[in-house]
């Protein structure tokens, strides 16, 4: 089976030479309908209408339900009823004119049934899944009258002391451009409008500390932190969410270079742009608005269009456009792009969502197949001595224990929407029911509590392991230490996991730890020690099942780390594309790269997964090696799977321009394959990769494909061996502007 992630139009029509205009004469006109229907409808707009539409207010305090016929309010978050959202959208339709409201709910792995947290998602390496996971979220979303998710989150992070790293795709651009897109896809076929998320470099606070200040040099917002936001603005995206941080000393709430420059003339993005969460009343903590007022007028004359839960533009634009601060056409230009939306999603046409729907409907036996499939390939096997795992027919008896084995919520993740913890199946009862099976005992210890501050119940997890042939011991990262405002800067299991880690393991039997965090964390010296290793991310409400297939072979583990696994939090930020230097790490050689209490190299690298199956690689072929910017470079390579059984195996191609005007990566991920291959099975594997994708950007936003060598290396990891070599033999240079 072949998996291979979504092209890039636009990168396949610039390598096609196609100068392909698609158009039609009925879609042409169906646009100018929809634009003069606007145009009407701003003609009869008073500016305190116009404004109300530009004002997203949250279910429950200050709500005034009064001021929704007023027209007072056109877009809601946290509605999560039908019956509520009916009951707005009432009110919205009795206004003066009857514009309807638009309903928008954080929706990132789920509506009820979860599926894994977005940094799971990613450690499939396969697009299908991440969008097969938005179109069920979307579908649950969408059966209660929601219109609009504010997702996907696009925020790159290098810094897993950041907790929002959870809610990404890890460290690499090209891996979170495909991912993006297909979620934006997958959430459009469900149903959903999207919202990418958090426009920009929000992912790189000083410190991973959330909201914190970000200094990135726009370069390397170009060729790094941007790529998914384009992605998904090339899949349709209909709004996009400003970051909280300020970037390089510019809040991204009142930044003209991200919000206009380079979203609206670069891009040519069309839809509009809401704040996060007060982030306009926030350009006064920023420093750089003295009043409401003033953040007023700087969001919206930035390209900001509308105010999540400030007020301000309700509160002010109708002032500052009547004292000429701010001209009614930015207004009614923000108000164009609200309405569009609108249009485009049939709001004004569709009848709305029947008010007796509820998400008692799910999980479907449909979806939590599909909740199984998607966290079944999201699973890493880190590390498997002596081939610990899967479960063998030696193994009559197993001690499940640890805090996180019987946590039904925890499982979920953070931002789980209306996840319930009563849907999931714990990872206990997925070993249990997997175990039975098998003609298997199991014991169960929880040996703490979910934040392991004491271990008083560690005897009773030593006597079951003591007992147990296998000891799987569930450990990691309750949800409430993940996501939004979860900053860590000790990066080693919290409480006294590692004490009784290291007590189970001083058993002498073999444990496996199944991790279930939001986040890589710091092993120390249990990465030695312990038998097996298994990230599970935060699995959702089919976790146990997932979890129990792969622990028992059912399922042969496929995932690839999304982002390098540090061995100490001081490492951080760490990420595999990183530039080279002039003392390059030399062994036993302090005068060079490197730490004096610490390797350099990450304990995991990005790209890594085990499996039950290995793979090898041979005959790898560079089909053109002389190739000019707008041609395809084509590789080759067989991939076999040497093992006993059958498993997926995605492989990678990497590249590095080694002499350049600038430094370049040592490695960037360029292309990458899911495929699955039976035990014995040889593939020929041909990945394609547009020579205008080798290029790297300059600060102005022109992007340079410069002409010389370009290393090439294919493998199952950033670890991917060197194959050879292309030239290119011409240089391209394009200025960023699409043209005014
Ligand atoms: C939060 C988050 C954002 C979310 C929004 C609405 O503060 O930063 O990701 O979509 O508020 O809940």
């Amino acid at each position: 089976m072949r998996i291979c992630p979504a092209l890039n139009l636009t990168s396949l029509f610039r390598t096609l030479g196609l100068l392909v205009v698609v158009s039609s004469a009925p879609a042409a006109r169906a646009q100018d309908n929809l634009e003069h229907r606007i145009d009407d409808l701003l003609s009869r707009m008073t500016l305190e209408e116009k404004v109300g539409q530009l004002n997203l207010i949250s279910h429950g305090p200050p709500l005034n339900w009064d001021n929704i016929a007023k027209g007072g309010i056109g877009a809601f978050l946290n509605f999560n009823s039908a019956e509520e959202i009916a009951r707005a959208q009432r009110l919205a339709r009795e206004s003066r004119l009857k514009i309807p409201a638009i309903f928008g709910l954080d929706i990132l792995h789920g509506f009820r049934t979860q599926f894994p947290v977005p940094l799971g998602e990613a450690a499939s390496f396969n697009p299908e899944l991440s969008r097969l996971a938005s179109v069920w979220a979307a579908r649950e979303a969408s059966h209660v009258g929601l219109q609009w998710t504010f997702a996907p989150m696009a925020d790159l992070s290098r810094d897993s002391r950041w907790g929002r790293i959870v809610e990404g795709f890890g460290e690499d651009p090209y891996l979170g451009a495909v991912l993006t897109a297909a979620r934006v896809k997958g959430f459009h076929e469900g149903g959903l409008a999207t919202t990418v998320k958090h426009f920009a470099g929000y992912g790189a606070p000083q410190g991973g500390r959330d909201y914190d200040t970000t200094f990135i040099p726009r370069a390397e917002m170009y060729d790094i932190y941007l790529p998914s936001f384009r992605a998904a603005v090339e899949a349709g995206t209909e709004s996009v969410m400003a970051a909280f941080n300020a970037l390089n000393g510019s809040p991204a709430t009142a930044s003209g270079w991200l919000q206009t420059d380079v979203l609206r003339r670069q891009w040519g993005f069309r839809g509009f742009v809401t704040s996060d969460w007060s982030g306009i009343a926030e350009l006064v903590g920023h420093g750089i608005a003295a009043d409401g007022a003033e953040a007023a007028r700087k969001a919206i004359l930035a390209g900001v269009d509308m105010d999540m839960m400030g007020e301000l533009y309700v509160s002010h634009l109708p002032t500052e456009v009547r004292a000429g601060r701010v001209p009614e056409a930015v207004v009614n230009e923000a108000v164009r792009r609200v309405l569009r939306t609108k249009m485009r999603l049939g709001l004004f046409d569709r009848p709305d969502a029947d008010p007796s729907h509820t998400d008692a409907a799910f999980p479907s036996l449909e979806s939590r197949k599909a909740a199984r499939d998607v966290a079944a390939e999201t699973l890493v096997l880190l590390k498997n001595r002596n081939e610990t795992l899967p479960v063998g027919a030696g193994i009559r008896s197993i001690a499940v224990v640890g805090p996180l084995a019987n946590a039904p919520r925890d499982q979920l993740g953070p931002h789980a929407a209306r996840g319930h913890a009563q849907d999931s199946v714990s990872l206990l009862d997925g070993i249990r029911t997997r175990a039975a099976k098998a003609g298997v005992e199991v014991r169960h210890a929880p040996t703490c509590d979910l934040f392991c501050r004491t271990i008083d119940h560690l005897p009773e997890a030593l006597e079951a392991a003591r007992a147990s042939d296998l000891v799987i011991a569930v450990f990691g990262e309750p949800q409430d230490l993940s996501g939004e405002a979860a900053s860590r800067t000790r990066m080693a299991l919290t409480g006294k996991q590692e004490d009784a880690l290291k007590a189970l393991i001083a058993t002498g039997k073999p444990v496996v730890l199944v991790l279930v965090a939001g986040r890589p964390l710091e092993l120390n010296s249990l990465a030695e020690n312990l038998s097996a290793i298994l990230m599970a991310w935060y699995p959702g409400t089919e976790g146990g099942t997932a979890v129990a297939d792969a622990l028992f072979g059912d399922v042969n583990p496929s995932g690839k780390l999304p982002l390098s696994w540090p061995r100490a939090g001081g490492q951080l930020p760490l990420y595999y594309n990183r530039l080279p230097t002039g003392r390059p790490p030399l062994p036993n050689n302090r005068f060079t790269l490197s730490y004096l209490d610490e390797e350099i190299t990450p304990l995991f690298p990005f790209g890594w997964g085990l499996g039950y199956s290995n793979f090898t690689y041979s005959n790898a072929h560079i089909a053109n090696a002389r190739l000019t910017a707008d041609e395809t470079l084509e590789v080759s390579v067989t991939v076999t799977n040497t093992g006993h059984r059958a498993g997926k195996e995605v492989v990678q191609l990497y590249m590095r321009d080694p002499v350049a005007s600038r430094s370049r990566p040592l490695r960037e991920l360029k292309s990458f394959e899911k495929v699955s291959l039976e035990a014995g099975e040889s593939r020929r594997v041909t990945l394609h990769v547009p020579v205008d994708r080798l290029g790297f950007h300059l600060d102005d936003g022109t992007y340079l494909i410069e002409r010389g060598a370009i290393q090439v290396f294919v493998g199952g990891s950033s670890l991917a061996e060197k194959i050879g070599e292309i030239d290119i033999t011409n240089e391209t240079r394009r200025a960023p502007l699409l043209g005014e």
